[in-house]
């Protein structure tokens, strides 16, 4: 991370959650903006946003996943940093200190223990799709998308997909450099890397945008994305999009609590939460602007899946000029954007194992990693060999859900909104009214509107959802 640490042992071990001792802090409200951005902004925005919504209509799925993210998203994204900067140690130790300054049972440490599963099981399936990624990276620049059609693109990704080997490999590729990144706790590097690559990144998704409106169908996407038709709408979907908004944001999963710790005191937790959650936002409707006008001038269907990116964007490179370079230089950027998620995600798994097992840095990135990597087969074979092992048939709600989906379905629908209300109860009604108010100082009706939306409107929502999914 590009923080000034206090100690010597700085960025080369990589000592994001290291206790009391040697904990460094941001080297500015700029450094954390940075880091936790990249933790938020990923194959979530670009990737998952678009297909779900295309999946599930469009409109009226984007405006329920834009409440989400305003009302339970930045409250909550705020209320991790929060745990964070009060709590100054590893988001465990963290939450046990404060569970035990307000009198409650340490076990609401458990609370960080699944939010490190989560992490655990998403990166299994996540690092599958950013493998996905890198192989287009040299399908880019072998110049494969020029001249075309919708059909060729369309085979040339079932090719990849039909073909387990290939996806093993670049499977293999996105772990390892993951790994690679978390064992030799290159932090410093690669996030000096990160505040050049993802403003580049956003700055692309304006050139495709700027295609995109080229194609004489942007107006059909723009009304696509915003005009909410709720016949469209779905229990299912609403859950989806609340899953969406942990998942993009990053919540639940200790990230942001462990980012938190790191926060110096004169720093304004709310400011810094809208800002992160809005370039977060902005990056996934930049995804779909510029993805759906392809979809519909070349009469795909919005619904395809997982794939939805992929099919599309080759479509508008292969016919752009200098279509193979930016070609590669968006793909070059995606897996970076990926793979800054991914390591914020590996690092307190890593870090967990170190400290309680006593492992060096290099055994337990293996361990962790390697766990990671097994995991991750299961999800290659879901798209190929095992796409018709569908375990969990016989409950309705996973019927015909294959072992990618139900990881997915588990982590984002059930691990992350469950998490968040775990933590709007324990902020919200466990700490002190005092502490909140001193570690926030958010001026006039902010904070009772924070405080109320977190109390309140939080954990009713999340259960108003999960009951209405289970009916
Ligand atoms: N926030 C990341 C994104 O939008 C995704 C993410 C959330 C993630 N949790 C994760 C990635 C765990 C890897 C592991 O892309």
């Amino acid at each position: 991370m590009t923080q000034s640490s206090t100690t010597s042992q700085a960025a080369g071990t990589g000592d994001l959650s290291r206790g009391i001792t040697g904990r460094g802090f941001w080297s500015s409200r700029l450094a954390f903006i940075m880091a936790a951005t990249g933790s938020a902004v990923g194959l979530g925005n670009v990737w998952k946003f678009p297909y779900i919504t295309g999946e599930n209509g469009g409109g009226a799925f984007v405006l329920v996943y834009l409440l989400c993210i305003a009302v339970l998203g930045l409250p909550i994204l705020m209320a991790e940093v929060l745990i964070g900067r009060r709590g100054g140690h590893s988001p465990v130790n963290s939450v046990r200190l404060l569970a035990s300054q307000s009198g409650l049972s340490g076990r609401w440490a458990w609370m960080a223990g699944m939010g490190v599963l989560a992490a655990f099981l998403i990166l299994s399936f996540y690092s599958v799709i950013g493998g996905w990624a890198v192989s287009y990276v040299g399908t880019s620049l072998s110049g494969q998308f020029t001249g075309q059609d919708a059909e060729q693109i369309g085979a040339l990704f079932s090719g990849l997909l039909a073909d387990p080997g290939k996806l093993l490999l670049w499977h293999s590729v996105f772990m390892g450099m993951t790994m690679l990144v978390v064992a030799r706790g290159v932090r410093g590097g690669i996030e000096r890397a990160v505040t050049i690559l993802m403003p580049t990144l956003f700055v692309l998704l304006f050139i495709m945008v700027g295609y995109a409106i080229t194609t004489g169908h942007f107006g059909e996407a723009v009304a696509f994305l915003f005009w909410p038709d709720f016949s469209k709408l779905t229990t299912e979907g609403m859950m989806m999009a609340l899953g969406h908004a942990f998942f993009t944001l990053t919540l639940s999963q200790c990230v942001m609590v462990a980012y938190g710790s790191h926060l110096r005191k004169d720093v304004s937790i709310a400011s810094t939460a809208v800002t992160v959650s809005v370039l977060d936002t902005v990056v996934a409707l930049l995804a779909g602007l510029a993805i759906f006008p392809i979809v519909f001038s070349n009469g795909l269907e919005p619904g395809a899946g997982p794939g939805l990116i992929f099919q599309t964007l080759p479509l508008a490179f292969g016919q752009m000029p200098f279509g193979n370079l930016l070609a590669t230089l968006f793909f070059v950027l995606l897996v970076f954007g990926a793979l800054t998620s991914a390591i914020s995600l590996l690092e307190p798994v890593v870090e967990w194992l170190e400290e309680k097992k006593g492992m060096n840095r290099f055994g337990s990135t293996l361990i962790a990693g390697g766990c990671c990597w097994l995991l991750g087969v299961g999800t290659v074979l879901s798209f190929n060999e095992w796409s018709g092992f569908t375990p969990l048939d016989m409950f309705a709600t996973f019927e015909g859900k294959t072992l990618f989906d139900l990881l997915d379905y588990l982590t984002s629908n059930i691990m992350l909104p469950l998490g968040g209300l775990l933590v709007a109860v324990f902020v919200g009604w466990r700490m002190s009214r005092k502490a909140l108010e001193e570690e926030l100082s958010l001026r006039g009706p902010w904070f009772g509107l924070w405080y109320g939306v977190l109390r309140y409107i939080t954990p009713v929502a999340v259960i108003t959802v999960f009951i209405y999914n289970l009916l």
